[in-house]
């Protein structure tokens, strides 16, 4: 089989990517590992810059987004029991978010997908590539005991972090650089209503907390934790009081408890993998980068890597030409340094860290007062939180 793009991976990267390919008329296929019930079964954020919205919105789903998600002008930062509202719309000049889950991103991806009849193969084992240092590079796998090969002109690694596509990069011509927290976030998903109408993110001695929410009546909270906590330990009473404990009076008693839905524990990292690009493979989202959660980039991030490879491959194909594609690691990793920068920094922040002690926590207080009495400050914070501009 032969197509212009072989997508490794349907997450909302290589979903999203699919979109503009077949908007713009390139032949593509997506490879994915698992079923899509699989991909659609996990939950992640649910914080949308514009940036992302105005992207869905091009590539023709964001319908739904429109309708149903909820924009939000501002977050309460919480800290020593009281709470402080960072204006995002004020302090931005009208920018805002858009709280919409990732699932649900991924959803109308899929749904989009489906209606065109554009070619994904769910559940496809033993995914491999080939030939990324030559002219017409190949992704060969096994379904329902039928091999497979797809000849193509690029491959685009949308496999996330655990995928095959970084893994069939060379050693030598890769570098890795990351950290990893030494906690955790314990998330629950409960049908009840969400305790405030925007988002808490609270720093307290007990560690961090943060209030979120999926819609009107679906609430997601989260508490930093140890990383290997079992999670049996965590009752959803035991869960309930231990993010009481982290809320300020009045929040404390506006929350409405009830049986969760999910439950998890997720690792905390900070990593990049340089450069996005290696001759006819290009990494995009999590294959090539992942941040902490505190802010919420995860997401946008690699929908800012799928504009600039969409880009890229629109004008290759279309006219010709090859710039983008030159270019398309060097603009992504300027955009994603910042993000990173941005999530180690609000992570370090918020969190209580094991080694720091009371020192750290009497600092994180410094700073967290300094940032809500200083337009300067805040303004910076804002700034980020609704999203670098793309360049
Ligand atoms: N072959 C084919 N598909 C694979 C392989 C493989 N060897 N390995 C992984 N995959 C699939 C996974 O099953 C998954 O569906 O690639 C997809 C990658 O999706 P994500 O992990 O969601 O990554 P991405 O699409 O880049 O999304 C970025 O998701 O993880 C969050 O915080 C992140 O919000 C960000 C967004
Ligand atoms: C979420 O709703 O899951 C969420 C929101 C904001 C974050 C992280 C996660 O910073």
């Amino acid at each position: 089989m032969k197509t212009q793009v072989c997508i490794v991976g349907a997450g909302p990267s290589g979903l999203l990517l699919g979109a503009l390919l077949a908007k713009a008329g390139i032949d593509h296929v997506i490879v994915e590992r698992q079923s899509a019930d699989y991909v659609l079964g996990r939950i992640r954020a649910g914080v949308l810059e514009q940036v992302t919205t105005d992207l869905l919105v091009e590539a023709g789903v964001g319908e739904r987004m429109q309708r149903e998600g909820l924009v939000h002008d501002g977050f309460d930062l919480l800290f020593k029991g009281t709470r402080h509202r960072i204006d995002l719309r004020a302090l931005t000049g009208g920018k805002v978010v858009t709280v919409y889950g990732q699932t649900e991103v991924t959803r109308d991806l899929m749904q989009a997908r489906q209606a065109q009849q554009l070619p994904t193969y769910y559940e496809a084992q033993n995914v491999a590539i080939h030939g990324i240092d030559g002219e017409s590079p190949k992704v060969s796998f096994r379904r329902g005991g039928v091999e497979t090969e797809i000849e193509c002109e690029f491959i685009a690694g949308c496999d996330g972090y655990h995928g095959v596509s970084r893994q069939s990069v060379p050693q030598r011509a890769i570098k890795t650089f990351e950290k990893v927290y030494p906690f955790g976030w314990l998330g629950v998903l409960a049908d009840v209503p969400p305790v405030s109408h925007e988002l808490i993110y609270a720093n307290t001695e007990r560690g961090f907390a943060l209030c979120s929410m999926r819609s009107a009546t679906r609430s997601r909270y989260y508490i930093q934790c140890p990383v290997d906590e079992p999670l049996e330990k965590w009752s959803d009473d035991a869960f309930w009081d231990e993010l009481k404990l982290r809320l300020d009076p009045h929040a404390r008693e506006r929350l409405v408890t009830g049986p969760s839905i999910e439950k998890s524990v997720a690792p905390l990292r900070s990593f990049v993998a340089e450069p996005m690009r290696f001759g006819r493979l290009f990494l995009a989202g999590d294959a090539a980068h992942i941040v902490p959660p505190t802010g919420a980039k995860g997401l946008n991030l690699a929908t800012g890597d799928v504009k600039y490879l969409s880009e890229a491959l629109i004008e290759y194909f279309i006219e010709k030409r090859e710039a983008g594609i030159a270019h398309y690691s060097s603009r992504c990793l300027s955009r994603v340094w910042k993000a990173e920068r941005f999530s180690w920094w609000f992570t370090s922040l918020m969190h209580r860290f094991p080694e720091s002690g009371e020192f750290g926590q009497k600092i994180q207080e410094a700073e967290l007062d300094y940032l809500v009495g200083s337009v300067a400050a805040s303004t910076s914070l804002a700034e980020n939180y609704v999203g670098l501009p793309l360049q």
